[in-house]
């Protein structure tokens, strides 16, 4: 296909394939031509930053750039929040996530700094001077309500006073502890050097050393589904056909709550790269990306400065460290959007397309970016692999309990006494985590309930906190561990409030690739007490979702419902 100067698209210059089910045309076009370079998104986000707004023009520009019809480009354009609105000479995103949501008492701060900035969320004030943008987590979440003023943050409860020069700025850097026999958080709390493991692997072992530690150290990933890691990356080394292959980082972190990414990412970028290089080895990738969300601004330009320092010192590039083996890095940025975490909307949004899901199979192991077998793991996986490696897998599998071995960095909110993010063995009681750790609740305040995993995750009571941090004993009691995210909410938050908060959250983040998510949180959204808690309506979507968002949210509703006495079903 190709785009006349109009973008109209007039003829078809080559066959029109037939995508499998899920995948459209597009991908098919984008699998042929290649990612372009700058991708699609940061191409529109330039044209954005320059004059306010992504105009017909820039998206017929990105088009022909890339090779793409000026529909797809116009369909990312009215996708990611990013690219929806129109900036202001000044533009603040501030956080509409759970942990700032509780942190103001049911989301106070948003009228507060809307009437301080004087413009509304989604809107441009008349002179361009300034717009706000609405956003789910900066992660900030153990100091908010929190604002990104350009890209530097500000959190506290006197926000909107911040954002006025009415109170001084504050962004305090993530608390950080541990607990358990360190492993993710070594390089930041023990000042461990990184990128000490790969020249060694690269003489000694390499990829058949990577995937024999790891796979006794029974490490799963930590981006929620809690997949082994090596089964994934023997997979991509194993797919047929000759071509690249591709190990990806999922850096989207979208739940709000969680900022562990975050912290590794701003604080130790260096391990993430040496575990994405080391997985990509044990994948036989010769490219590795990382797609960071484009809420993290600093992590994003930190990976950048990490994969040019680990360039020059010859831990990336042709023939690595003398030898046979290539490998790289890029970074690429989302552009707002809670849904393109899940791994084929994080592929499909690395090409510059929309966000929406497609179904599986086929996984990314075999048929991943464009087209070709993909590796994607979240940070906190891939940040652990280097000690796994150097200390041997089965240290790592004697901590935790077995098949759930080893650590997690769980990461408490700002209603904690001591909220920050702790690494803990899998398998400690939620009890040791909330009151001997995180102190409890600070200031007096009375826990009514503490969300677990982020939005798809749930609820707990208060009495449930001797279950342990097990991904298997959590389902047991109807909720998920995800990320490893701890919001507590205090009794200054209603049980309604905080239902019309999460079909909110649902609403607007449902991709919308399937009808029983769209149309079901659109219905839950509207009417959070009537058609929203209906046992059919979350009974369908928990069943004939597409992906774990739609089935997800009817298991947090129906915990919620139940922490806050709010009727059966
Ligand atoms: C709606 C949705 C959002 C997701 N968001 C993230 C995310 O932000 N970060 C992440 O690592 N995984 C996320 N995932 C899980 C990914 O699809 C994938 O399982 C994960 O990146 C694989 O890495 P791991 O095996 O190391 O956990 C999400 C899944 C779904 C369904
Ligand atoms: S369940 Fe929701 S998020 Fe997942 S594919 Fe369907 S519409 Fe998209
Ligand atoms: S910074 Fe607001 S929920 Fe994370």
């Amino acid at each position: 296909m190709r785009a006349d100067g109009a973008g109209e698209v007039v003829s078809h210059d080559l066959p029109v394939p037939h995508p499998p089910p899920g995948r459209s045309a597009a991908d098919d076009l984008v699998a042929r031509r290649g990612l372009p370079s700058p991708g699609v998104l940061e191409e529109l986000r330039v044209a954005q930053a320059d004059h306010g707004v992504v105009t017909g023009a820039d998206v017929r520009g990105a088009a022909q750039a890339a090779g793409l019809p000026a529909a797809a480009v116009h369909g990312s354009v009215t996708y990611y929040s990013d690219l929806r609105g129109q900036l202001g000479a000044r533009h603040v995103r501030v956080c509409a996530g759970t942990a700032c949501f509780v942190a103001s008492g049911g989301g106070r701060h948003l009228p507060q700094v809307q009437r301080a900035l004087g413009v509304r969320a989604g809107e441009c004030s008349a002179d361009g001077s300034v717009s706000l943008q609405e956003v789910h987590c900066l992660g900030y979440c153990y100091a908010g309500p929190a604002a990104l003023d350009g890209e530097l943050p500000r959190a506290g409860a006197d926000l909107a006073d911040q954002l006025v020069g009415q109170a001084a700025v504050r962004a305090p850097d993530v608390p950080t502890w541990t607990s358990a026999r360190t492993v993710v958080l070594r390089g930041i709390l023990h000042g461990e050097p990184p990128w000490s493991v790969w020249p060694r692997v690269l003489d000694n072992g390499g990829a058949e050393r990577v995937r024999r530690e790891v796979a006794e150290s029974g490490l799963r990933g930590r981006g929620g589904a809690g997949y082994p890691a090596v089964r994934k990356w023997a997979a991509v080394a194993a797919a047929g056909g000759g071509g690249p292959r591709y190990i990806v980082a999922n850096a989207d972190e979208g739940d709000p709550g969680s900022y562990v990414d975050r912290l590794l990412m701003e604080r130790d970028p260096a391990r993430v790269l040496e575990g994405l290089a080391l997985a990509g080895l044990a994948s036989g990738a010769t490219q590795g990306f990382v797609y960071v969300r484009s809420e993290y601004p600093r992590a994003y330009h930190r990976l950048r400065e990490a994969v040019a320092a680990a360039r020059a010192s010859g831990h990336l590039g042709h023939n690595v460290h003398s030898s046979t083996v290539d490998f790289d890095v890029d970074v690429v940025r989302g552009a707002g959007s809670y849904v393109a975490g899940e791994e084929t909307s994080l592929l499909r949004s690395m090409t510059g397309l929309r966000g929406t899901v497609r179904p599986r199979p086929p996984y990314p192991s075999e048929h991943g970016l464009l087209g070709r077998p993909t590796a994607v793991n979240n940070v906190e996986t891939l940040a652990a692999v280097p000690a796994i490696v150097a200390q041997g897998g089965a240290g790592y599998a004697h901590l935790g309990r077995p098949p759930e071995s080893g650590t997690l960095v769980v990461c408490l909110n700002e209603r904690f006494t001591r909220p920050g993010a702790y690494e803990v063995e899998l398998g400690v009681p939620l009890s040791h985590i909330v009151h001997r750790l995180g102190g409890g609740l600070a200031g007096g305040r009375r826990l009514v309930a503490l969300q677990v995993g982020g939005p798809l995750g749930g609820f707990l009571g208060p009495e449930q906190l001797d279950l342990p941090l097990l991904n298997s004993a959590l389902e047991g009691a109807g909720v998920a561990l995800g990320h490893g995210s701890l919001v507590a909410v205090d009794h200054r938050v209603s049980g309604p409030d905080l239902l019309r908060h999460l079909w909110r959250f649902a609403a607007q983040e449902s991709c919308g690739a399937c009808t029983p998510c769209r149309e079901g949180t659109r219905l839950g959204a509207a009417d959070p007490d009537g058609a929203g808690t209906d046992a059919g309506l979350l009974n369908l979507m928990a069943v004939a979702s597409l992906c774990p968002f739609g089935r997800g949210i009817p298991r947090a509703i129906r915990s919620l419902r139940r922490v806050f006495g709010m009727g059966t079903e």
